[in-house]
């Protein structure tokens, strides 16, 4: 949850601390600080808010320090302010962390008990304490850090420096993510790649329960805390690709949804190849093999990916009548499902591929035997190495908090997931026509949304008729009713507006009560001849209420939808199994020009963070 950066080297830690955690800021940003050992003096500096806070208060400071550690923090103990913010310290130790220590009161109780002073609320400072104490007794550091490892309970990283720059800094991976990444004057750790600057040429991913001792000469040392051991490991060279800035967008979020077209076509035409004279889908072979063999399908996700597993649900179930189930992954950890691992296979969704629950779940079909596919878009990250096999998202790295990208990329490969699995008959019987027909016309999708994008006037327009209004809801039957409650969360997620999206078919069964004059009511309507008819009856429901109504529908059936709405978009028509895709970026777009209008932080809306690496 929170972006944690250390350095070891021969240059001036500090620029590459700030650098680093800039570009950390998207998992947390409520406050951030560094601590850059100086000789003689170690320096702190602290901020409430963002890194630019930091930077302006740094600058006061000249510090040239070889070993450094910087923190950018999402709250979990305390709120934001100096006091909590990291790094905490104790005695001649400074530590930046990332995670919950679950047992904090018990230890803090302990250590107070024993005359230690605490000067926050943060579950960190029990660590900091820890080894301090342990010190005290007369073990040396690092080996003071490894003996109060047993007392932590909880998932976790941390990194802790010692004032004696001649002492190494010590990394420790508990669970939360944690990178090693080399280059010519000294070795980097953070809890992503983007952390570090162009320089690092090679990295290597620690793994749970990684020690490190890296020293300023470049050298480190990895201790397996579960062998007892030193790890050894090799170093990868560190692509550059996806290297990124905002470039000439105005936020990330604009330009991820820009970026929407072309990354959909490089998926395509990595996942849709021609063999013998035929279109067909094709994954790894692990993937394929996962795939093929279930009976049934478990996909677990939260926020946007478990919207994403909806449509993935109507999809596969759809198309190849494997029987599929979705659960929110919060859910799916503690309300005890049967798992059946002759017949069962589990996939995750998500982005990051660490988030909490959604790992949790990972790990108990694991442990029940169950066979695990991830679709992640974060090579290397955890859920990726975990399960048994991996569908990489490939959207390139997503730094906006609000999911775009990577969740039209998690739609369009669950929509190829079912496509992989549907029996030829099948689909001919369901959708009138040939695998081969069906694929061609997914090849030409991305310059359907090229064309959606471009009506961006029609959606900023909308927008700016949500300003003052306090509710919207979403609505759409079949595939578009995940979309309904992905436009409702894009909507509320950044531009804090209440939004709640429901099933056309839900409307009177409760929804319907909070429509009164004004209420704008955005209905969605994918080119599916069963549904558009009930769907513009509910419609005329809200409108007959007063309804502010808003249509977001495929174009062939723009004589239906549009007379009834006092604002309508008609977006290209394609097959209805495609329109999700299609309609997902007007939805996007219209949260990202509302939270605009309102004058709202669209990368980083408040209290919340890209990875949510806690329950
Ligand atoms: O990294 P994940 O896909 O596992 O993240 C899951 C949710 O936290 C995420 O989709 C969240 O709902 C998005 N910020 C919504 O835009």
């Amino acid at each position: 949850m929170c972006g944690i950066i250390g350095y070891a080297g021969s240059s001036p830690a500090l620029p590459y601390l700030l650098k680093g955690l800039e570009q950390l800021e998207y998992r947390g940003y409520d406050s951030a600080g560094i601590a850059v050992m100086e000789k003689g003096e170690p320096r702190v500096v602290k901020s409430v808010g963002s890194t630019a806070r930091l930077r302006e208060k740094v600058s006061g400071h000249s510090l040239s320090g070889g070993l450094g550690i910087g923190h950018t923090r999402w709250a979990t103990h305390g709120v934001p302010s100096e006091a909590n913010a990291h790094p905490q310290s104790s005695g001649p130790l400074y530590i930046v962390h990332n995670g919950i220590i679950e047992n904090e009161r018990i230890l803090r109780s302990e250590l107070e008990a024993g005359g230690e002073v605490f000067l926050s609320e943060t579950d960190t400072e029990t660590i900091v304490h820890l080894v301090n104490r342990a010190m005290r007794q007369g073990i040396a550091f690092p080996e003071a850090v490894r003996s109060i490892l047993p007392l932590l309970e909880g998932s976790y990283s941390f990194l802790m420096a010692h004032a004696d720059p001649s002492e190494p800094l010590v990394a420790v991976h508990r669970g939360a993510p944690l990178l090693l990444g080399t280059c010519s004057h000294g070795v980097f750790v953070a809890s992503d790649m983007t952390a570090f600057p162009g320089d690092v040429h090679s990295t290597l991913p620690l793994e749970v329960d990684d020690m490190v001792m890296i020293r300023s000469d470049g050298r480190f040392e990895i201790l397996s805390l579960t062998q007892g051991k030193e790890r050894v490991a090799t170093l990868v060279s560190r692509s550059h690709h996806g290297v990124h800035g905002k470039g000439e967008y105005p936020h990330y979020m604009f330009k991820e949804i820009c970026e929407q077209p072309e990354m959909l076509d490089r998926l395509l035409a990595k996942r849709i190849r021609r063999e013998d004279g035929r279109l067909s889908v094709r994954f790894s072979s692990e993937a394929e093999r996962a795939l093929s063999s279930a009976r049934r399908i478990r996909i677990v996700g939260c926020g946007t990916s478990f919207h994403a597993g909806i449509l993935g649900k109507y999809r596969i179930e759809a198309l190849s009548g494997v029987p599929v189930e979705v659960d929110v992954a919060s859910e799916f950890r503690y309300r005890e499902p049967i798992l059946d691992p002759d017949a069962d296979l589990l996939v995750v969704l998500t982005q990051s591929g660490e988030t909490a629950d959604t790992l949790a779940a990972l790990r108990m079909a694991r442990e029940a035997g169950v066979p695990t596919l991830a679709l992640v878009n974060v090579e290397g990250s955890t859920a990726d190495r975990e399960a048994d096999a991996t569908i990489l998202l490939e959207a390139g790295p997503e730094f906006g908090v609000a999911a775009t990208k990577t969740f039209l990329s998690q739609i369009a490969l669950l929509t190829l997931v079912a496509l992989f699995l549907a029996p030829d008959d099948r689909l001919r019987e369901k959708e009138g026509r040939s695998r081969e027909e069906i694929l061609s016309d997914f090849l030409k999708l991305p310059m359907l949304l090229d064309k959606t994008l471009s009506l961006s006037t029609g959606v900023t327009a909308i927008a700016r008729s949500f300003i003052e209004v306090s509710t919207v809801l979403f609505m759409g039957r079949g595939g578009d009713f995940p979309l309904a409650l992905e436009g409702a969360l894009k909507l509320k997620e950044i531009s804090y507006i209440h939004a709640e999206g429901y099933a056309g078919g839900e409307l009177k069964h409760g929804p319907l009560a909070l429509v009164e004059k004004g209420v704008p009511v955005v209905s969605l309507l994918s080119p599916d001849e069963r549904l558009v008819p009930k769907m513009v009856s509910n419609m005329k429901e809200t409108l007959s209420r007063g309804a502010f109504l808003v249509s977001i529908g495929s174009e062939r059936f723009q004589e239906e939808f549009s007379p009834v709405s006092s604002m309508s978009l008609s977006l290209p028509d394609c097959l209805p199994m495609f329109f999700p895709l299609v309609s997902a970026v007007p939805l996007q777009l219209l949260a990202y020009h509302t939270a605009c209008f309102k004058g709202f932080d669209v990368d980083r809306p408040r209290n919340l963070a890209k990875s949510v690496t806690v329950e």
